[in-house]
């Protein structure tokens, strides 16, 4: 049996971002010039800052539904702006991002991810094939390419295909491989033609739409999704697992080893840390290395 331990991942390596102040539902973050005011919902705790700091967010989302919302701007926020993510240990890994704010609260980037961009950079060697699932705007395949690897990029959303290749411009980066396709599709296709992967990583939301706007629900697909990660994964490759969508971090544990028993898990939660040095958790986070 290899070894698992739980801990906590904490994005502390940025420069250009912060998280200002969390609580009674919110977080006051800086990317870059702009302050944004956004729900999150694990934030339950009193806000340290007082209501004058928060109001110096230019801009502030107002949920409408449960996935939707609108941005209400107190100050001026550009249409889109650029943020740097520059990295102390792999020189090479210089990131740039073009950020937007859009009516499903998020704005291009999942800043905690970094922790995630330093293990791939740190693990992947030049010429080493990396698959990114449900990849969004490519920190990952980045971090990837960055590090020399041969990335392929997969979304089921156009468009946001279309804003990774901005991203991937901006990072003086070339040669994604990308894929505009449902996840669960590409994988079973890559299983019977024998492709193989150095690193796997993969971010499955808790439902998302197909390229054919067809409902899909991460309960109904995730064991199989698994199961097929661990048939295309090179036998010395690592996979990466983040999810949002509320699995515990012992869960992802349980799912990966019932189909890699001797593999090495390090799981926890990925946190962002505030001003104040609290932390606050963002999600769920498996390494699993063969
Ligand atoms: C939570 S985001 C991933 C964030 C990413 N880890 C990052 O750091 O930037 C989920 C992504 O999955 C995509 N998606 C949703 N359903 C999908 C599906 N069936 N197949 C492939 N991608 C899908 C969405 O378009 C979205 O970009």
């Amino acid at each position: 049996m290899g070894s698992h331990k739980i801990k906590r991942f904490v994005a502390d390596t940025w420069k250009d971002y912060e998280l200002l102040d969390s609580g009674e539902g919110a977080k006051l973050e800086k990317f870059g010039g702009v302050i944004l005011d956004r729900p999150e919902a694990s934030a339950v705790w009193d806000r340290k800052k007082s209501f004058k700091e928060w109001d110096k967010a230019h801009s502030s989302f107002e949920s409408t539904s449960k996935a939707a919302g609108y941005w209400k701007q107190s100050g001026k926020v550009p249409n889109s702006w650029n943020l740097e993510y520059k990295s102390e240990e792999h020189p090479s890994l210089r990131l740039k991002f073009k950020l937007e704010t859009t009516r499903f609260k998020h704005i291009g980037i999942f800043p905690e991810q970094s922790c995630n961009w330093e293990y791939i950079a740190g693990k992947i060697k030049e010429g080493d094939k990396l698959l990114n699932l449900f990849a969004y705007t490519g920190g990952a395949s980045l971090a990837a390419k960055s590090a020399g690897a041969d990335v392929t990029h997969v979304d089921a959303i156009r468009q946001v295909i279309d804003w990774t290749r901005v991203n991937m411009e901006l990072s003086g980066l070339t040669g994604i491989r990308w894929v505009v396709e449902d996840a669960l599709k590409f994988l079973r296709r890559e299983v019977k033609r024998g492709n193989k992967y150095s690193g796997v990583v993969l971010d499955p939301p808790t439902w998302g739409l197909g390229p054919k706007n067809e409902k899909w629900k991460l309960e109904h697909s995730l064991v199989e999704i698994v199961e097929l990660v661990s048939q295309v994964v090179e036998p010395d490759g690592f996979i990466v697992m983040n999810t949002y969508s509320g699995l515990p971090p012992s869960t992802l544990e349980t799912l990966w080893r019932r189909v890699l028993p001797n593999a090495s898990t390090k799981c926890g939660e990925l946190c962002l840390q505030g001003r104040d040095g609290h932390l606050l958790s963002t999600g769920s986070l498996i390494r699993v290395e063969l």
